[in-house]
């Protein structure tokens, strides 16, 4: 899908990675992007766009459902939407089930709420493109990371899912999965000591994946991967399960 004239959404925008997509997606001539975050801040950063602004928690299923109704009502159609937020938890079993809901709500449920109002919106319109924002640790799994793994595993079926079921009535799902990104996510994690191995295939800085989030747009990919040794490490995991989880096993901090 090329984006000249087309009516964008992007969720958790006020910062990082849904923040450099605004941004490199007014390059390619939008007609309208709406950026939705719970950080007030999105107001002022979307004036500074010159962009609408939406204040919004992707868990409040009403609330997010009516913002997305209004922006369809007044732009007339959502084609691209960014399902973007999403929260990042360290830790193990220590994760305290409150903790685990709330990874839950923004990281799976938050999708599901929107696709809830923008499948039946796209499929009408026999168009229409959903791009998840999932990670690599939805793939490859993360050490260290069970709750935030796991439910990015859960993003990954979901996006899989939606593709499988709405295709062919004209909807394109994407997931974008990169490693490491230079965002505050990342930056506030203090378990990512200088030397994780984590750390080893370099952190990207959010213009590369965005960059590489519109080549895969244009060129309609399922699998969005910014850090592209991703795929030779999924051939490995599907070659030989028991050899990539001892692999991973040597990441463990
Ligand atoms: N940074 C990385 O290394 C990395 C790697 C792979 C995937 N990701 C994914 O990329 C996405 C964006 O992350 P980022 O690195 O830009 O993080 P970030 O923390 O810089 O930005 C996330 C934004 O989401 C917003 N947000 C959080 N909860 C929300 C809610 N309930 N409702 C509305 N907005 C909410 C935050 O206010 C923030 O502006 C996330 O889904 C994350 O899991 C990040």
């Amino acid at each position: 899908m090329k984006l000249q004239d087309k009516n964008i959404v992007i969720t958790g925008a006020a910062n990082g990675i849904g923040l450099a997509l605004a941004k490199r997606f007014l390059r390619e001539s939008p007609n309208s992007i709406s950026l939705i975050d719970i950080n007030v801040s999105v107001n002022k950063i979307a004036s500074e766009l010159g962009v609408k602004g939406y204040v919004a928690d992707v868990t409040s299923e009403n609330q997010f459902q009516s913002i997305i109704n209004q922006i369809i009502d007044g732009d007339g159609s959502i084609d691209l939407f960014c399902s973007n937020a999403g929260i990042q938890q360290f830790g193990t079993l220590e994760t305290s089930t409150n903790n685990w809901q709330k990874n839950w709500d923004v990281n799976v449920m938050s999708h599901v709420h929107a696709a809830k109002v923008l499948i039946p919106h796209m499929q009408s319109r026999k168009t229409g493109y959903l791009l998840l924002t999932v990670s690599a640790a939805g793939l490859l799994n993360m050490p260290n990371a069970l709750s935030y793994a796991t439910t990015k595993h859960a993003a990954m079926g979901l996006a899989e899912n939606l593709s499988i079921m709405y295709g062919n009535d004209g909807i394109i799902v994407s997931a974008l999965c990169p490693q490491l990104v230079d965002t505050n996510m990342v930056r506030s994690a203090e378990s990512l000591s200088d030397d994780h191995p984590l750390l080893k295939d370099g952190i990207l800085p959010v213009e590369i994946v965005a960059d590489e989030t519109v080549k895969g747009i244009n060129s309609e990919k399922f699998l969005i991967l910014p850090h592209k040794e991703v795929a030779k490490y999924i051939q490995g995991k599907a070659f030989d399960y028991d050899a990539w989880i001892q692999a991973v096993r040597k990441l463990v901090p």
